[in-house]
């Protein structure tokens, strides 16, 4: 079987169309929505309008890109949920009228189980390492964190999850605390390279074995910046390497800590990481650390597969064309994620 498949991803603020050859990688083309920049966060409104301008030109960039005609697709892929649904609706109208016209499968791909198998993306250097069943996954995006066990390319178990904020919150949230722009995490890695992580210390949640919590962090990182200001106006300009390095090292310790707990707990050595927060050098370097002394084999992303691109949600669907597990013209986004 030798099948072309188009993703289309538009779950959030990110308009992004892949082209694959079974689970090679033709395209990938990103187009990334400014806007929200000075929001502090995405704007669902504006996030939809902007997929509804970028969304044909990115498609043909990347049909273009990967020197294939649209006849001759397999099928199309992409993302149904979880997402915000004015952003989600933009990419599943395209998706169905393009299956439609051209007279392919449809294929609904979840975005989560997207970022878990982004570790699946080959390119044409055939380089790529992809993790052995089963595996656990540090699944930390804008609005997840999770670890998953992914049993194969179908089946996936949810072991923690979190009960408030997700990590790509917590940084983001801290980064405006610091009155960075929007997304934050970026922000702070950069900062943080040349700060102190032991510097300031935060509190880490108390919560059970199966979850996560980030919600008390932010408030705590809040309330010490704001006491700080109130003797001393100057505060974050004077320490901004520094605070950002204090958070993000109590933001990757909880995270850390976990994913060596449920490693420990299920006897799973095979670790991968997903999401836009995998792409914190910080985290990479600290499980880069233990991987070596616990013995994992551990799989981190190249930075381009850890942000939201439609690669991963075409190789998502090229694992669900080889079953034939295709959707209905009928089918609607979701919001949430059903694990
Ligand atoms: O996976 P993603 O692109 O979108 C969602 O599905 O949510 O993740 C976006 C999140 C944002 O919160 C952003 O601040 C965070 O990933 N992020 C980072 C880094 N790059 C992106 N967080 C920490 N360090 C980074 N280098
Ligand atoms: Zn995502």
């Amino acid at each position: 079987m030798n099948a072309y498949i188009l993703g289309i991803e538009s779950s959030c603020d990110d308009t992004s169309a892949a082209v694959i050859n079974n689970n090679v990688l033709l395209s990938n083309v990103i187009a990334s929505q400014a806007i929200h920049k000075n929001f502090g966060g995405v704007v669902p409104e504006y996030a939809s309008r902007a997929h509804q301008v970028n969304i044909i030109p990115v498609i043909d960039q990347a049909l273009r890109e990967a020197n294939i005609q649209k006849n001759q697709l397999s099928a199309i892929a992409f993302t149904r949920g979880p997402g915000l649904l004015g952003s989600l609706i933009v990419g599943v109208s395209v998706a169905k009228s393009m299956a439609l016209a051209l007279n392919i499968p449809l294929i609904e791909v979840d975005h989560i189980r997207a970022h878990l198998l982004s570790h699946f993306i080959q390119e044409h250097d055939f380089t790529a390492r992809s993790p052995q069943f089963p595996y656990l996954c540090l699944l930390i995006s804008g609005g997840h964190t999770q670890i998953i066990e992914v049993k194969d390319h179908h089946t996936f178990v949810t072991i923690v999850n979190t009960m408030d904020d997700a990590a790509g919150e917590a940084f983001d949230k801290s980064a405006k605390i610091l009155g960075l722009p929007y997304p934050g995490g970026q922000m702070i890695d950069k900062y943080a390279a040349d700060g102190d992580p032991l510097k300031y210390k935060f509190p880490e949640p108390r919560v059970k074995e199966d979850e996560f919590s980030f919600s008390g962090l932010k408030t705590s990182f809040l309330y010490f910046v704001r006491d700080n200001l109130k003797t001393n106006p100057e505060f974050i300009d004077q320490n901004r390497n520094n605070l950002c390095a204090s958070i993000q090292h109590t933001i990757i310790s909880i995270l850390a800590k976990k994913l060596i707990m449920i490693s420990e707990k299920t006897g799973i050595s095979t670790i991968a990481i997903s999401g836009g927060v995998s792409a914190n050098s910080a985290l990479r370097a600290l499980l880069t650390k233990e991987s070596v002394s616990r013995n994992w084999n551990l799989f981190l992303p190249k930075p381009v597969f850890c942000t939201d691109n439609a690669a991963m949600v075409a190789v998502a669907g090229y694992y669900k064309y080889l079953n034939k597990d295709f959707s209905a013209q009928n089918v609607t986004p979701y919001t949430r994620y059903n694990s």
